[in-house]
């Protein structure tokens, strides 16, 4: 199996939980490092034999084809992406070149892997699953949810980049049949989350008595999910999904975000005791300025996984959201390798005069 993107929030959640589920998978990890990847979140398996970790790009089309020849890939689960939207409101550039160009070079060498010269039915044994992302669907108002059938409205440089590779990924099964499923998700959450999205920044700045930035009114939605059920929802689908299907995936659990940030201040507040003043933490938060273009409400109908794939989220965000404050209080060592001169220059950039 190709993982790329492995050394990410959602991908090393995945690397871990293939490595104890499927005993007989070998899992190649191609993966950049970006400031996003962390190769410390895949420490406790990287002497598994069964486990290869390779430092580089997936727009590099050599690399990518070198891999699926020598490794015998079969599988392929796309996450490496550039995933923050905050970050391509900034610069647009790295979103185009890895989340089109890159999705196209793998894409590029599956079919030449798998489709030119292999003898005929060896295909229906591939699969190339894309991880893509809610947010193709644009915004929601108060009520409705995102069907798989819902038209594609993408509002921000990151989603119009991850919509345009799903559309490159359908086309290619369309085309020339290669045996693609594409996963649409909601907002994860939970262990080794880059601190640059809103419940790992909230947690990480309100144990250290820092300012919570909300942007706007707080009242936008998203639909939270817990990562290792996505993870589950991906492992379902490689298993039983159906080629050439997209799937919805989401955690039926929304909140504004005003709830999910007071819910960390409260727990924290429970767990560590309050601010040294005394004062609880809910008293650190700060509307700031909103965020251009920000989508209001994100809402998955996920009925089509359920119902055919008997997939369902297990971990309530109640019980989620203890989790991952506890590994983040547990774990100050992941957290304090990211925290280097780059991250406080993002932060200046992003919150110094909002
Ligand atoms: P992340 O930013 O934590 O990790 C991305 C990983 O990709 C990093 O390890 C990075 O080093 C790697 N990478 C980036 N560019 C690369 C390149 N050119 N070549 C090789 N590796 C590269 O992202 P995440 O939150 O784990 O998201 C993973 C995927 O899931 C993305 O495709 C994202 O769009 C999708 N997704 C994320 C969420 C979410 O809530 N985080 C929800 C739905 C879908
Ligand atoms: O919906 C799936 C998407 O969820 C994924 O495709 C993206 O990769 C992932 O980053 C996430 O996108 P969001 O923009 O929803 O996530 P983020 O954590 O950046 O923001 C969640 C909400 O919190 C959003 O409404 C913006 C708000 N926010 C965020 C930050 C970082 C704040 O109010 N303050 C903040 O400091």
């Amino acid at each position: 199996m190709l993982v790329t993107g492995g050394c990410g929030f959602i991908g090393s959640n995945f690397v871990r939980l293939v490595m104890r589920k499927l005993p007989d998978c070998r899992v190649i990890n191609l993966d950049k490092l970006t400031y996003a990847g962390n190769p410390l979140s895949l420490a406790d398996i990287e002497h598994d034999s069964r486990y290869r970790f390779v430092k580089g790009d997936i727009c590099d089309t050599r690399l990518v084809e070198r891999l699926f020849s020598e490794e015998h890939i079969d599988t392929v689960v796309h996450f490496a992406a550039e995933s923050h939207v905050d970050r391509s409101i900034a610069a647009p550039d790295e979103f185009i070149q890895t989340n089109i160009v890159g999705t196209f070079t793998l894409l590029e060498a599956a079919r030449k892997a798998w489709l030119s010269g292999s003898p005929p039915g060896t295909q229906d044994t591939k699969r190339f699953l894309h991880v893509s992302t809610d947010e193709v669907y644009g915004s929601l108002g108060e009520t409705g949810y995102f069907t798989e059938t819902t038209p594609y409205d993408p509002r921000s440089p990151y989603s119009a980049s991850k919509a345009s590779s799903d559309h490159i990924i359908s086309a290619y099964h369309h085309t020339y049949g290669l045996p693609t499923l594409i996963t649409n998700c909601s907002n994860n959450y939970g262990p080794y989350q880059f601190p640059e999205k809103l419940i790992p920044l909230i947690i990480n700045n309100a144990r250290n008595g820092m300012e919570l930035p909300v942007y706007g009114d707080g009242k936008n939605i998203r639909d939270w999910l817990y990562v290792v059920d996505h993870c589950e929802a991906i492992l379902s689908v490689l298993s039983s999904g159906k080629a050439g299907e997209t799937y919805n995936i989401g955690g039926n659990s929304e909140k504004q975000n005003i709830e999910v940030v007071q819910t960390i201040c409260d727990i924290l507040d429970e767990q560590t005791g309050c601010l040294p003043d005394g004062q609880p933490r809910r008293t650190l938060i700060r509307f700031v300025k909103d965020r251009p273009g920000h989508d209001r409400r994100y809402a998955i109908d996920a009925s089509k996984i359920s119902g055919e794939l008997g997939w369902q989220p297990s971990v309530r965000f109640e019980e989620g959201i203890r989790r991952t404050i506890k590994w983040y209080l547990e774990n100050p060592a992941w957290i304090s390798s990211l925290i280097d001169g780059s991250y406080r220059e993002y932060y200046e950039k992003m919150y110094g005069n909002r």
